[in-house]
């Protein structure tokens, strides 16, 4: 799709501003106020710069989840309401992907409500990064596309790996560790993690994948709590494996979370730049994937 105009929310300000470099696009003024009583307000202020135009909305929902999600909500109602051409929209972190399903009676499908939420207010495609589960778009598999980043943030960890495994630590990440394995024609398995639903606590089982004396590079989407990366690294190099890499698209590390990893043995993490924070610290290693993000942006939508 062709961009002309990109507005980006108060987060995702480094990733608008590169993608309008990238895709040759103008970017729109927005002008923010909070009302005394907490509510938000916005408005964009050239309304010529949108109409009749293909416009590309970025946000990225952490940290603030709640309050960049209704930020993307009312960027999406304000450009529509401005008549441009098509709207695309690209979230660089999707919050509340994890709560894809009911996993304990009672609770509620928060994933759904927020792409339902995105799609009922009239977005011609979306783009997100390697969303947490992909089942989430399924109703709307033909306006959507999940991106994902795992060959370029493996491939970073191949320039120093001696034969090197990939592996996903759950089966719900194997897809990650295929599409990065598949494409640098190198091998890929799975562990098995288990996590308490009522206390997070995380138990990774030992598998009999053969890591001895091999480089084995860790991919996920999510660092929260740091503690499915340092099972996991801990496990690999208890089975022998000489070093581990970590490479996970969306890199929170709330907490002690670094210092956890750290611990664990890892040697680095190599994540992207997807979120409204960066960590400045040499174990994390940001690697760039906007260019193929452009690259996405200009054949789809
Ligand atoms: C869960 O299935 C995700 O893919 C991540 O593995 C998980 O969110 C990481 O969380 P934490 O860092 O708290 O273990």
């Amino acid at each position: 799709m062709v961009i002309d105009a990109i507005i980006y929310g108060r987060q995702a300000e480094r990733q608008g501003r590169r993608l309008a470099d990238l895709l040759g696009a103008e970017t729109v003024s927005i002008q923010h106020k909070i009302f005394p009583d907490g509510e938000h307000y916005l408005r964009i202020t050239d309304g010529e710069g949108i109409r009749g135009r293909g416009v590309l909305i970025v946000n990225t929902m952490y940290p603030r989840q709640n309050d960049s999600l209704l930020e993307t909500l009312m960027l999406i109602d304000a450009v529509k309401r401005l008549n441009p051409h098509r709207i695309l929209l690209l979230v660089t972190y999707l919050a509340y992907a994890r709560q894809d399903k009911v996993f304990l009676t009672g609770e509620p499908v928060t994933g759904r409500i927020v792409l339902d939420s995105i799609y009922r207010l009239g977005i011609d495609y979306l783009l997100v990064v390697d969303i947490h589960s992909g089942k989430l778009l399924e109703p709307y598999n033909d306006r959507a596309e999940n991106v994902l980043v795992s060959d370029i943030l493996a491939g970073e960890a191949l320039k120093n790996a001696k034969d090197p495994l990939i592996l996903a630590p759950d089966k719900g990440a194997l897809h990650r560790a295929k599409y990065a394995a598949e494409r640098h024609g190198l091998e890929y398995d799975y562990l098995v993690k288990h996590r308490d639903r009522v206390t997070g606590e995380i138990y990774i089982e030992p598998k009999e994948v053969d890591v001895n004396g091999r480089d084995v590079i860790i991919v996920d989407d999510i660092i929260s709590t740091g503690g499915t990366i340092a099972s996991a690294t801990r496990n690999m190099l208890r089975l022998g494996a000489r070093r581990v890499f970590v490479a996970a698209t969306h890199s929170l590390l709330v907490g002690n979370a670094l210092e956890k990893i750290k611990s664990s043995g890892a040697e680095m993490i190599i994540t992207a730049d997807t979120l409204g924070i960066k960590h400045d610290d040499p174990f994390v290693k940001y690697v760039d994937i906007l260019p193929k993000l452009a690259s996405v942006i200009r054949n789809r939508g």
